[in-house]
């Protein structure tokens, strides 16, 4: 058999499989059987070799270097190259000039949306709107698909609880319960059962603890206890397998103390022996050659060693294409360890149905018409709409009235590449709206709305250009005072200013590291400038981590966090500020008082000399700070709405749970205002004595309930033995029976509180 004549025209033949139904596993494996036996060693090692390209025109995939790389066979993938028409391109290369015509898997970091952008990922998860996660990285996946990728780096599931970190953007905060239900809504939204063409294979990043780097610096160093590795870390990549994720990629930082890429333990014997991954494991961007700083051995050395740790696929370090002939001639890996990697390559492009029909994810047809669609649009800016957090409303200054004279006043007011975020890999700024836009659309003629920047977001150009990378942001080039000057003859006959301000989209995302967290100092004056006038002012604030705003908190009677948008950003934040959509976002990440309190969670250990929570002030030899109180500016699943809720006392159904059975525990929550609303209900248990310490709360549910004025709910949540388990000191996942805490309220600090005994 020709592998080639597969593909001809297009025709399904050879006993290829069928892309509409489940995989025959035992026809598959014949199949990559006979191909196996075709392979030279080269053309296996080609497999496993993912480079990167965005270099190739139109029609000369051919001529281009990584066109003559892919007819020699290689390349077993590429990412990065956008559209339909470039894919099939390269694609025809792989199968009609290249030997055995076996089709690449194209690749690309599709985070939070393709050309219809949803809100950065962050932000996503402050919707606690599971329906709404799935139902973005399904459209993101239709998008992405047309246009030739059968293939996403995403969901990033990395817990962090470190808002110096950029990529915190990139994840869904801090909770490994939360950050479990949305890595399985993602990866249901990406994959659906992988037989359709929209449907796209997903990869579970960064395996593993890449959200917990020292000091918040990227890609820097990872130590910690398996037992916190297992509690508090793993939850959410563990829950992302079991969704069925085809890929999961290494992490670049160390797992107790072998970098990931090369850590058998992690990726061998825990991923695939205890948690039963059965996909391919690629590595992040050239993190093969990174272990010879990290001090692992020369390229041929950490090649090996990830071949054997059980990586499958190099991303751009050329280690397994380059040196693992060498190693296999000399016995440092053996043909077993390398057709491994090349069968779990195989598998994927079979189960994705490339084998089948090669050109199965690059629709022309579908590109033009699919993307970007007024539909899409719709549910990003209806989504978006949810992930926007009130933080504080004095006064009820929101929702605005579409009256009088507003002015849009910031360095976020009116940039429309801004918008979307880091990782907008497929955004066309130019077609989405800036902030001033959107509120001039969304009041028409009934109120005049005027705009001046006021200030450049940093006063050091040189800071700002570092973090506005990409050019998505043009420095004004007048000075301090006559922007600030400008601003204030702008608002000067306002009624209203709605101030923008914040990080622009690349001051997070990756290599994007802080170590101060509060307004720049230029913004920070025009902040003071604006509240000195008198007039009422909403803060947005656009960021893309948890920032302190301990000042704001203070001085600015209005503030809604609007993270990053996505490309309806704009219309969004206009819908929210003039109450056409009441605000429902909750924190996923605690908000700190100051950058020194940083790591700071809800769900930490207790510590022996805990400070009392009725303390006033700083109390000695307890824990705490001389100079900030423990707790945060706003804790986790905080956030406010245009209405107000009231929560009855926790009712439990009983005081004991035993075996097997379970128990529920209700609240009924009252919309006390006047308008419908959107409130979040957590529950949260206190496991109060166990084998080791544990910690003084964990989210273990929540329910999303929309109330109109003056009614009530009973929400009930049923409690049972296997949510009670963690892992012990040995790591086995265990019950262990005693008292249990079960709290029940609007965010992790006020909580009403009934207590139960496991037996
Ligand atoms: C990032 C990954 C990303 C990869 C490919 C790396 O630098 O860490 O998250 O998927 O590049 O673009």
């Amino acid at each position: 058999m020709k592998l080639k004549s597969i593909f001809a025209a297009g025709a399904l033949a050879l006993g290829a499989i069928s892309a509409n139904a489940a995989v025959d596993e035992a026809k598959m494996n014949a199949f990559i059987d006979e191909l196996m036996g075709k392979m030279t060693l080269e053309e296996k090692l080609g497999q496993l070799n993912l480079p990167a390209s965005d270099d190739i025109v139109t029609g000369e995939a051919k001529n281009s270097n990584i066109g003559e790389r892919v007819a020699k066979g290689q390349v077993g993938g590429v990412f990065n190259i956008k559209g339909a028409a470039k894919i099939r391109d390269l694609q025809r290369v792989a199968v009609e000039e290249s030997r055995l015509g076996i089709p690449l898997i194209f690749g690309m970091d599709v985070i939070h949306g393709y050309q219809t952008v949803f809100p950065i990922p962050l932000a996503l998860s402050c919707s606690w709107d599971m329906d709404a996660i799935e139902k973005s990285a399904r459209i993101a996946a239709k998008e992405a698909s047309a246009s030739g990728i059968a293939w996403t780096f995403s969901p990033m599931v990395d817990i962090s609880r470190d808002p110096r970190w950029g990529r915190m953007s990139e994840g869904n905060g801090e909770d490994p319960y939360l950050g479990s239900e949305i890595a399985k809504a993602m990866v249901k939204g990406y994959q659906g059962d992988l037989t359709a063409d929209d449907e796209i294979m997903a990869c579970v990043k960064h395996f593993a603890l890449y959200g917990a780097p020292e000091a918040g610096r990227d890609y820097n160093t990872v130590d910690m206890s398996r037992g916190r590795m297992f509690n508090e870390y793993f939850a959410p990549y563990k829950a992302a397998v079991e969704a069925g994720a085809g890929s999961v990629m290494t992490s670049f930082n160390t797992v107790d103390g072998i970098p990931a890429t090369g850590n058998h333990w992690l990726l061998t014997e825990l991923l695939r022996d205890k948690w039963g991954f059965d996909g391919f494991v690629v590595t992040d961007y050239t993190a093969i050659a990174e272990m010879i700083d990290h001090g692992m051995g020369d390229l041929q050395d950490v090649s090996a060693l990830a071949l054997k740790a059980g990586t499958d696929m190099d991303m751009v370090a050329d280690g397994f294409l380059g040196t693992l002939g060498k190693s296999l001639a000399e016995g440092k890996v053996s043909q077993a360890d390398i057709d491994l990697a090349v069968r779990r390559i195989l598998e994927a492009k079979y189960r994705l149905g490339l084998f089948d029909n090669p050109y199965k994810y690059a629709d022309p047809k579908r590109e033009a018409t699919e993307l970007y669609t007024p539909e899409n649009r719709a549910e990003a800016r209806r989504i978006a709409a949810e992930t926007f957090v009130l933080l504080k409303n004095e006064g009820d200054i929101l929702p605005l009235k579409k009256q009088g004279k507003i002015a849009v006043v910031g360095p976020l007011g009116n940039t429309r590449a801004n918008m979307p975020g880091t990782w907008s890999v497929a955004a066309d700024f130019d077609r989405y709206k800036s902030l001033y836009e959107g509120i001039k659309d969304a009041v028409g003629n009934k109120a005049e709305v005027v705009y001046a920047k006021g200030s450049n977001l940093e006063s050091d150009p040189v800071l700002e250009a570092n973090a506005t990378m990409f050019g998505r942001e043009m420095r004004d080039p007048r000075s301090e005072e006559e922007l600030l000057a400008e601003a204030l003859a702008t608002v000067a006959d306002a009624d209203v200013i709605v101030a923008a301000m914040g990080e622009s989209s690349e001051y997070s995302g990756e290599s994007s590291s802080r170590t101060e967290l509060e307004l720049p100092a230029t913004q920070r004056r025009l902040m003071e400038a604006l509240l000195a006038t008198g007039k009422p002012v909403v803060m947005l604030n656009f960021s893309g981590r948890p920032t302190v705003m301990s000042w704001e908190a203070e001085t600015v009677p209005a503030i809604l966090n609007v993270w990053f948008g996505g490309s309806e950003a704009a219309d969004a934040i206009a819908d929210v500020v003039f109450g056409d959509v009441n605000p429902s976002g909750r924190l996923t990440a605690t908000m700190p008082r100051s950058i020194g309190q940083v790591p700071i969670y809800y769900n930490h250990l207790n510590t022996g000399r805990p400070l009392a929570a009725d303390a006033k002030g700083f109390v000695k030899f307890r824990s705490n700070y001389l100079d900030v109180p423990n707790t945060p500016l706003y804790p986790f699943g905080y956030g406010l709405g245009y209405t107000t809720f009231e929560y009855s006392p926790v009712r439990l159904s009983a005081n004991t749970l035993t075996g097997d059975g379970s128990l529920t525990a209700t609240v009924t929550v009252k919309n006390t205002g006047s308008r419908e609303g959107t409130e979040t209900v957590q529950l949260y248990i206190r496991d109060l004595v166990g084998s080791v310490s544990r910690p003084v709360k964990e989210l273990k549910g929540f329910e999303r309930i929309t109330l109109a004025p003056g009614e009530s709910r009973d929400v009930t949540f049923t409690v049972t033995p296997e949510m009670l388990k963690f892992y012990n000191f040995n790591l086995d996942f265990v019950n262990e029976p005693g008292d249990f805490d079960l709290m029940v309220g609007p965010n992790s600090a006020e909580v009403s509180t009934a207590r139960f005994t496991l037996k």
